[in-house]
């Protein structure tokens, strides 16, 4: 893996070129026409992701219970995407964990460096996803830990600044994969499985993966002419996404349009990852999104992505193909899927559509 020892070109932090007071882009963030955001501002519509209450899984009325997970299987169906609320994390946390994260990318540039990543594990503090040399790239830098599985938590490449950040990511990673073993549950119990069949395709709970990426999104002079995060669908299982309270700018792919998600304070905005899609046979699906800049203020959000173990084959939950519908994937490790996003960068839906059978 020669090829992913380092970057194919010098880093460039897009906070330091935010900063910089500059008012004109470099062209290397300028989308073609057709990618970029489009005029029409869905803000005004009325359509949002479905947003669900958990609570109400465990009220006494199963009535309740029943329109519940109804709720949370046509979203995974129809969406691939919903928000939670009443999910049992503590607000509290989710309000420090987005602070800690703030101040963090505040501070000056030489310490953030400290911590530069390179394509070979993406760990640490980022600016781009994929090493094609001279490829378009996102207004966005970032940093990405492993919090599981426990071979892979490094607490020394996790920020030492500010003072609060390692206890506090160490806390919320607890607390989101709890919510994402929960979620693990509704959704296999939803594709009519057992309640642990989901997390065992995944090979149970102590070796599975979570990852969190922490995204920060300057604000960009030229907002129309670039994109944040280009489209993509996540490569893992599912995703755990905590967004900026002040600022939306993720948008979800419905149909031909692109969405924009409203967020509904202390939610956690939920979606499929290309594995689900797989091991569902495509009854889940994993869809493209993407995230747009603004002008005026910076965004900051946390992805935390629950991935199956990383060495494990994975494939159509045989309870889930029939004759009427045959495995549409082929096997693989998550190990080698995701060094397709890792090299390629955000490519829409191509990886998981390579996989079917022909
Ligand atoms: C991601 C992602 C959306 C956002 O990190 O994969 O889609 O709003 N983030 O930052
Ligand atoms: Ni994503």
């Amino acid at each position: 893996m020669n090829h992913l020892q380092s970057w194919p070109e010098p880093v460039v932090r897009v906070q330091a070129l935010s900063e910089s007071g500059l008012t004109k882009i470099p062209d290397c963030y300028i989308k073609p026409a057709t990618d970029r955001p489009s005029p029409k501002n869905l803000d005004d519509t009325h359509i949002n992701i479905p947003v669900i209450d958990l609570q109400n899984l465990l009220s006494n009325n199963q009535t309740l219970q029943y329109e519940t997970l109804s709720l949370i299987s046509s979203a995974c169906k129809e969406w691939g995407f919903f928000q939670v609320v009443n999910h049992g994390v503590s607000h509290e946390l989710m309000k420090q964990a987005r602070e800690t994260w703030r101040e963090f990318f505040d501070q000056p540039l030489d310490l953030k460096q400290k911590y530069a990543n390179s394509p070979s594990t993406y760990e640490g503090y980022g600016s781009r996803l994929g090493v094609d040399k001279g490829a378009k790239l996102d207004w966005s830098d970032y940093f990405f830990l492993h919090y599981m599985p426990a071979s892979l938590r490094n607490q020394s490449k996790w920020p030492a600044l500010p003072q609060s950040c390692r206890k506090l990511i160490a806390a919320y990673g607890e607390e989101t994969v709890k919510l994402c073993e929960k979620l693990m549950k509704v959704l296999s119990i939803n594709l009519g499985l057992g309640q642990d069949h989901l997390q065992n395709a995944f090979g149970g709970t102590k070796d599975i993966g979570a990852c969190l990426r922490v995204n920060f999104y300057p604000r960009c002079p030229q907002p129309d002419l670039t994109l944040g995060l280009s489209p993509h669908s996540d490569p893992g299982g599912m995703t755990l996404l905590l967004p900026d309270e002040n600022v939306s700018g993720l948008q979800v792919r419905k149909g031909n349009e692109w969405v924009t998600v409203k967020p509904v304070p202390n939610a956690f905005i939920v979606n499929v990852g290309d594995q689900i899609q797989i091991l569902s046979n495509a009854i889940y699906k994993s869809v493209e999104h993407r995230v747009i800049v603004n002008a005026v203020k910076d965004r900051v959000s946390l992805a935390l992505f629950y991935n199956p173990k990383s060495d494990l084959l994975i494939q159509p939950i045989k309870e889930l193909v029939t004759k009427d519908r045959p495995a549409l994937y082929q096997p693989m490790t998550y190990d080698e899927y995701r060094l397709y996003i890792r090299t390629n960068g955000p490519c829409g839906k191509a990886q998981v559509e390579s996989l079917k059978h022909r």
